[in-house]
């Protein structure tokens, strides 16, 4: 039987101590501000690298409830004695911009596949005993051969980053099989939220749409046909919860999917609704984009609704709400 939420999460987080590498991210600081509810002993790591999603207001409310360590996992040095004592790692830290890794593929792979290997090194030589829950992407199924996209689809991954969250994905696996460590992942698809990055698309399309509506900027949709389902961030900051509160999913690999598929066209007509007015341009993908994009996309994501009992609570419209009420109040910190 899958226990009730909330009760279960206070018995596996209460007084525990959790390291949030990433922390300072979108995803990362939102967990942050749940664990702290729950009563952890938080430490988060993050590089702050201006080009990312990093943001020390992200966790504005939570000063002297969490730790800071402004410090960058390819650091292997600092690492070793970050992890010592941690009960759970929750391991956000990631290069997220597509473009980006096409244009430096060696940053991507020093960060989203050496420092993978070298975390979970850390973690074998100096706490093998923590529990570790890794942010995967959808990226790396590449173009679906079928929706909804379960987790025995291939993974061919079109793009620099995809590849490098695969192999890093995969080092998570390979020392729960080889060394025991308890490590899952979880497969993200679009995530939105208060916190996402909105001063440019690095991070995700959705950012700079919301920045540009509230700018009173049309914005542009690419392909507007095209599918996609998205993911509120308290449902996936949710996921994250249970995965690392169950043992018994140690070795996995789940995909995370949202409230269903909505075109891209669909998703700019809700926005401009939801903003009460704004415009937007349709036109065709950028030739170098193009050659890196994976279509259609939505997830089948039974696995992890049979496994942990979890299913996306927020639907699009009221998350997409939150979104701008958070960027109308706070927007001046993300620009
Ligand atoms: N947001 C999404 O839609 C989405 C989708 C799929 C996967 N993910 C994955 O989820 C994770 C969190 O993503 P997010 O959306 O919160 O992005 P984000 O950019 O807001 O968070 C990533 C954080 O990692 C930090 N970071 C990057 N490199 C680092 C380094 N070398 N050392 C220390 N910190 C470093 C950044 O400063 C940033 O704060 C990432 O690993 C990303 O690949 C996110």
């Amino acid at each position: 039987m899958i226990p009730e939420t909330s009760e279960h999460l206070e018995a596996a987080f209460a007084s525990k101590r959790v390291l949030i590498t990433g922390g300072l991210g979108f995803i990362g600081s939102t967990l942050a501000h749940r664990l702290v509810r729950l009563g952890s002993r938080v430490l988060l790591v993050d590089s702050l690298i201006p080009e990312y999603g990093g943001n020390l207001f992200n966790v504005h409310g939570l000063e002297g409830s969490v730790q800071v360590n402004i410090s960058d996992v390819r650091d292997e040095h600092s690492f070793r004695y970050l992890v010592q004592g941690q009960d759970y790692l929750f391991n956000l830290a990631g290069q997220t911009s597509h473009m980006d890794s096409m244009r430096d593929p060696y940053t991507d792979l020093e960060i989203n596949c050496r420092s993978q290997l070298s975390i979970l090194e850390t973690c074998r030589k100096y706490n093998p005993g923590v529990r570790i829950v890794f942010a995967s992407t959808r990226q790396i199924y590449g173009k679906p051969e079928y929706l909804p996209v379960d987790e025995k689809h291939i993974l061919r991954p079109v793009d620099v980053n995809g590849v490098n969250k695969m192999a890093g994905e995969w080092f998570h696996v390979l020392y729960h099989n080889v060394y025991g460590i308890s490590a899952c992942a979880l497969r993200l698809g679009n995530t939105y939220g208060p916190r996402m990055r909105i001063k440019d698309a690095r991070q995700t399309f959705l950012g700079i749409w919301i920045r540009l509506l509230l700018e009173n900027k049309p914005f542009e949709i690419w392909d507007g046909h095209q599918l996609r389902d998205f993911t509120f961030v308290d449902d996936a900051v949710e996921a994250f919860l249970l995965a690392a509160a169950s043992r018994s999913v140690a070795g996995r690999v789940f995909n995370l999917g949202g409230d269903g598929p909505i075109s891209l066209k669909q998703l700019g007509d809700l926005l401009v609704d939801i903003a009460d007015g704004g415009t937007y341009i349709e036109r065709s993908f950028p030739p170098e984009r193009k050659r890196i994009d994976i279509g259609d996309y939505y997830a089948n994501d039974e696995s992890i609704r049979e496994a942990l009992g979890w299913k996306p609570r927020t639907g699009l419209r009221d998350g997409l709400s939150e979104t701008m009420t958070y960027y109308r109040q706070y927007r001046q910190h993300y620009l």
